[in-house]
């Protein structure tokens, strides 16, 4: 029997679909039942997504419920700090908290074991692969260095999720020998961390960089472009062979030099990125985006008239349709059906 290449993996080749394929950030999560019933028999947070078992299934739930053309292995951004030697936990309701930051010697120390340390994710991964359809992309992916970066140089100044990172911004002028080495230390151990979740089994990985927006262009350069350059060419280095997508969030203006420069396979696109934009890079890269998660929670026409305009801009493709950031917590089931019925996907 002849395999044909999968849907998502046809687009990020650069090839014009029938459809756009499509998946959800944060596909798996509280907005389902089965996730919330999974998640209470976890002790905590990092425990879930370190149990391959639990976060196979987790990773399999919105497959099964949806049929997504991709599904994206349950992990979180914030392992990398834990590899690196700095705590990281959950506290009920209010995003993450990092302990002290390790020295920078012991950072890169630990930059090379950071695929190792992290094993079991490639566990979650094989055991999803195992499982998923072979029309199906597995997506395996890392938070980008300063994405990351900024959450371990908050630590324990609590500033985490408010704001613009003004805490890690203002380090970035202050120090920034220190926040080179931070990054140099995230591009090594990430880079390990790819490779080692393409051996077992991600078809395709993306770098979330959440925090790429309200950057002046100086710190655009040195913050993102340059850190994923340089990841990028690490993991090539290291034999990882599958696209990488990059997902510059909030960084519109910057996107074309981003999708020129950057050697990443293909770009994703946030929620406030114009259409016209998206359109011009699409003439240099696949791109990938960008619904705006907060109709997926109000649904009705308006959610119909978005997507029916995306369609119209985007539709010739090479494209991933997906939302511009993560699903909330409150959306409806029958809001991403709406969707899916719509692209004609389900
Ligand atoms: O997309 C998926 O379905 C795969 C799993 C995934 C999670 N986090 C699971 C998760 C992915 C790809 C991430 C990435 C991630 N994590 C990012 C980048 C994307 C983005 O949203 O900008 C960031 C910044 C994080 C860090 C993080 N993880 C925060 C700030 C929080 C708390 C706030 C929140 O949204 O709950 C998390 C927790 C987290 N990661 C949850 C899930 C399902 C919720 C925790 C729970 O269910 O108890």
């Amino acid at each position: 029997m002849v395999m044909s290449t999968p849907l998502m993996i046809q687009a990020l080749q650069g090839q014009t679909t029938s459809r756009p394929p499509v998946w959800f950030m944060r596909q798996a999560g509280r907005h389902l039942p089965e996730y919330r019933e999974l998640r209470a028999k976890a002790p905590d947070f990092i425990s879930f997504c370190l149990n391959p078992e639990m976060a196979a299934e987790a990773t399999m739930q919105p497959m099964r419920r949806y049929g997504f053309d991709a599904a994206i292995i349950f992990a979180d951004i914030l392992l990398i700090p834990g590899a690196l030697g700095q705590k990281v936990w959950f506290e009920g309701g209010e995003g993450p908290r990092l302990g002290a930051l390790p020295s920078v010697e012991e950072m890169l120390e630990k930059a090379p074991h950071a695929g190792e340390a992290l094993k079991t994710v490639g566990e979650s991964l094989s055991l999803v692969r195992a499982q998923l359809d072979p029309s199906k992309t597995l997506i395996g992916f890392a938070g980008a260095p300063w994405t990351v970066a900024t959450y371990m140089l908050d630590g324990e100044a609590r500033t985490i999720g408010k704001g613009e990172r003004a805490a890690a911004r203002a380090y970035a002028y202050s120090e920034p020998q220190k926040v080179a080495a931070v990054l140099d230390a995230l591009i090594e151990s990430t880079a390990h961390y790819l490779k080692m979740q393409q051996d077992a089994g991600a078809m395709v990985l993306k770098i979330f960089e959440s925090w790429a927006e309200g950057l002046p262009d100086d710190l655009f350069e040195t913050l993102v472009l340059r850190p994923h350059q340089k990841l990028v060419a690490r993991a090539r280095e290291l034999g990882v062979t599958v696209p990488i997508m990059g997902f510059p969030r909030g960084s519109a203006v910057h996107a074309e030099r981003y999708a020129r420069e950057c050697d990443v396979d293909a770009v994703a696109l946030d929620t406030a990125c114009p259409l016209e934009i998206g359109k011009r890079v699409q003439q240099i890269k696949p791109i990938q985006g960008a619904l705006d998660p907060l109709l997926l929670r109000v649904g009705g026409e308006q959610l119909d008239r978005r997507v029916d305009q995306l369609m119209e801009a985007w539709g010739n493709g090479p494209w991933v349709f997906n939302l511009g950031h993560g699903v909330m917590p409150d959306v409806p089931i029958a809001h991403v059906e709406q969707v899916l019925k719509r692209i004609g996907a389900q």
